[in-house]
């Protein structure tokens, strides 16, 4: 289901393409040397100087799964659904046809075999493996990526196991490898640890080599925030029912910058291909940052808040969806990032085809 982005604004074409300057009176003009306005005035004039472009090679499109037939809406994400595995394969169709290049998946896991050690994140008969398995065998073109962390799979909603109160680094780690690895058994093509446990990138590029599957890609949630933003995506995957208490122990304050090359430093020394920033738009400076300094493929997650904030003003008809969409995505390639993954990749990509065709 597409979303709807609200009528088109009334004055789009009110200006003409190219506006000439009117006839200025000579006593009011002023003597300027330069006109940046001059590089502006036509579209040709303005495509000839951009200094970014979006394609649909930018777009990485999370999905996410549910042991439900068919698509359930998910109330705090206008226009996305939860897809059975049958759905999500055809959303891969749709996906690489569009020319998106890889997909994420994200499970909603029945409360049922939710536990306290998140146990169901090890079983080979998984939503996202049997979704793995499935999209491998029928879209073999597309890339899969998968989160590893186990609050979809927990009791409790967090990343990782549980001690008094106390989320254990370490153990935590050692879970995280086995969840990994059966991930890339099963043809994840991008293991993406999301957890923001110490050292787990070192530890599963480690257990990835010795297992010969030296060519398995991780992208390191390098700088992931203890942000607000997520609460949409946590009524997605059925986890903010469950959140006891909050992931301020692992996850990062959102007051600190250098913190964020720190850890994108040791992700790098651990064998991280590439890097990612999350939340999105609130966090472009770190991104910026991240880029410059390392020089990394370096990508950033417009996150479930970010994107249900557009889509719902949008829907009041308060926003132009569409361009505020445009907008947000241009100022992503503008910061640094080589790409993006975005709850509106499927439109976006639907934009760009239509005007490149
Ligand atoms: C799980 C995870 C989260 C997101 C991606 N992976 C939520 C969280 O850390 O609580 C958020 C994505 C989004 O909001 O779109 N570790």
């Amino acid at each position: 289901m597409a979303i709807k982005f609200g009528r088109p604004l009334e004055a789009r074409n009110r200006f003409t393409q190219v506006e000439t300057e009117a006839a200025t009176d000579a006593a009011a003009r002023l003597d300027l040397p330069s006109r940046p306005r001059r590089n502006r005035r036509a579209e040709w004039a303005r495509r000839l100087v951009r200094e970014t472009v979006l394609s649909t090679d930018d777009l990485i499109w999370p999905l996410f799964l549910t042991d439900a037939q068919g698509r359930t809406p998910v109330k705090s994400m206008p226009g996305v659904e939860r897809l059975s595995v049958d759905e999500a394969v055809r959303a891969a169709e749709r996906a690489a046809k569009l020319s998106i290049p890889c997909i994420a998946l994200f499970p909603h896991t029945d409360p049922a075999r939710r536990d306290a050690d998140g146990s169901e994140a090890l079983n080979p008969e998984n939503l996202v493996c049997r979704a793995l398995r499935a999209i491998k065998k029928e879209v073999p073109e597309i890339g899969l990526l998968c989160d590893v962390a186990l609050d979809p799979f927990t009791s409790h909603g967090h990343d990782g196991l549980v001690r008094d109160g106390i989320i254990l680094n370490d153990e935590t780690v050692a879970v995280l490898v086995k969840q990994a690895m059966l991930q890339a058994e099963m043809g994840c093509d991008i293991i993406a640890p999301s957890d923001m446990m110490d050292g787990r990138v070192g530890a599963i590029r480690n257990a990835l080599d010795r297992a010969n599957m030296i060519d398995v890609q991780i992208m390191a949630y390098s700088a992931k925030y203890a942000s607000a933003f997520y609460g949409p995506f946590r009524d997605a995957i059925g986890s903010n029912a469950t959140l006891t208490g909050d992931k301020r122990t692992y996850q990062m304050d959102p007051a600190n910058a250098d913190e964020a090359l720190r850890e994108v430093e040791l992700d790098i020394a651990e064998g991280a291909d590439m890097i990612m920033v999350k939340p999105g738009l609130p966090y472009l400076d770190i991104l910026h940052t991240i880029k410059t300094t390392f020089g990394m493929p370096t990508f950033a997650y417009q996150v479930s808040g970010e994107y249900s904030m557009i889509a719902a003003a949008a829907q009041n008809g308060w926003i132009d969806g569409e361009k505020v969409m445009m907008e947000s995505l241009i100022a992503f390639k503008r910061a640094g990032a080589d790409g993006v993954l975005t709850y509106f990749a499927p439109q976006v990509a639907e934009k760009l085809n239509r005007q490149s065709a």
